[in-house]
């Protein structure tokens, strides 16, 4: 290493030294550049295949003639549409770059060098690059069936946590906790420990009996963080939004960064919210191709994870074929998600997409899977 890099790392507290950089979906402008292909259907991020709702489309593309001005920083609009949506008062909430914006928030006003966050193994990856980018300690319990262990949560609760996090429904396994686990785990955390409730999903899991809608909860130490980037569809201009009790909120906002989000971020949002049909629509294509794939990874003996979000994973049984039918998909042009970096090197994920680019995942699966199954098989079932 160079003199000038030496000084460089030791600029860098070790604990962001040892991070390592996010790895995002395939984008399919790189698809495109290394492969010459035309024809691409990503199914890695779990966005939403039918596109942004017109109506945000119509309301940021006026709002390109007011990007001489900043925007405005309470954004009143938006503020108010989620507060009518959501029957709050404006102080409840908070806005931020995606949700990931709001949990750095939550990391620089809360969490110190050294303090204790709760969460599970196989969580989502952005999570726990922000706890360690503050020096906070992971201490994680393994899922259980694929899920979030709530009494295995509860008893690694200690006096030094200080955050606990669940991702609900959990991506990368697309399961969630039930009302029941929710109601037990909040018995047993103290009032002093912030609980960070992820509901990215939350309009593809709302439907479902059991799923704990944090909206139907007063807890004063709960956040509940959602966001614009899935359902709404609108991942590209970066808006999220939190719910919580007043103080609470008020404290991130001393730490946020005054115009975040954005004009155009603030307006797609407002749109967003106004379209309950694409909204529909979205939820509606998402049910029928989640059968529809569900059935096809069984008919393959993939044995699917059931999910409740717009994604399903399976287990492949190895890294070495995780990888292989991933690079496969790309030459036919589908990306789909390696889960190395959640540490589970051994499942795939699928994102859902619209029926066309479904079709295309199973022609690909099909043209692949001679050949892979020949050299991996199926991993024995659990
Ligand atoms: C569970 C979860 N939370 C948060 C995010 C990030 O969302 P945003 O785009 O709002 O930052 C994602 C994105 O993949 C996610 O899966």
């Amino acid at each position: 290493m160079s003199e000038i890099s030496d000084q460089i790392q030791t600029l860098v507290p070790e604990y962001v030294r040892n991070l390592q950089v996010y790895q995002a979906g395939k984008p399919i402008e790189e698809l495109t550049r290394e492969r010459g292909l035309t024809r691409i259907s990503k199914l890695a991020s779990n966005e939403n295949p039918l596109g942004p709702s017109p109506f945000a489309i119509q309301k940021m593309t006026n709002a390109l003639w007011e990007v001489h001005r900043y925007p405005d920083m309470n954004a009143y609009a938006l503020k108010s549409g989620l507060a009518k949506l959501y029957k709050l008062k404006k102080e409840n909430i908070i806005l931020g770059n995606g949700s990931e914006g709001i949990m750095s928030y939550i990391a620089r006003a809360f969490v110190q060098p050294g303090h204790e966050i709760l969460t599970s193994e196989n969580t989502f990856i952005g999570f726990y690059i922000i706890a360690r980018s503050v020096g906070a300690k992971l201490k994680t319990v393994p899922l259980k069936n694929y899920r979030f262990d709530a009494e295995a949560l509860a008893k690694n609760i200690t006096p030094k946590t200080k955050v606990i996090y669940i991702c609900n429904p959990n991506n990368p396994t697309g399961t969630y906790i039930t009302k029941k686990e929710f109601d037990f785990l909040m018995s047993h955390v103290p009032s002093h420990v912030l609980v960070i409730l992820d509901e990215a999903y939350f309009e593809f899991a709302r439907e479902t009996e059991d799923y704990p809608n944090s909206m139907d909860y007063r807890y004063d130490n709960v956040i509940t963080l959602r966001t614009f980037s899935k359902a709404y569809g609108l991942s590209g201009i970066r808006i999220g939004y939190g719910f919580g009790h007043e103080d609470l909120i008020a404290n991130l906002h001393k730490v946020k960064m005054p115009f975040e989000p954005g004009l155009i971020a603030q307006m797609g949002a407002l749109g967003a919210i106004y379209d309950k049909p694409h909204l529909k629509r979205t939820v509606v294509n998402n049910k029928r191709r989640y059968t529809e794939l569900f059935d096809f990874l069984t008919k393959h003996e993939f044995n699917p994870i059931p999910s409740v979000a717009n994604f399903i994973a399976f287990k492949t049984g190895s890294e070495e074929a995780s990888r292989y039918l991933f690079d496969k998909l790309l030459d036919h042009g589908v990306i789909i998600r390696q889960l190395k970096a959640n540490e589970m090197p051994d499942f795939v994920r699928v994102s859902l997409g619209t029926k066309r680019e479904m079709s295309h995942f199973y022609k690909a699966m099909e043209n692949v899977l001679p050949e892979y199954n020949k050299r991996y098989g199926r991993p024995g079932r659990q």
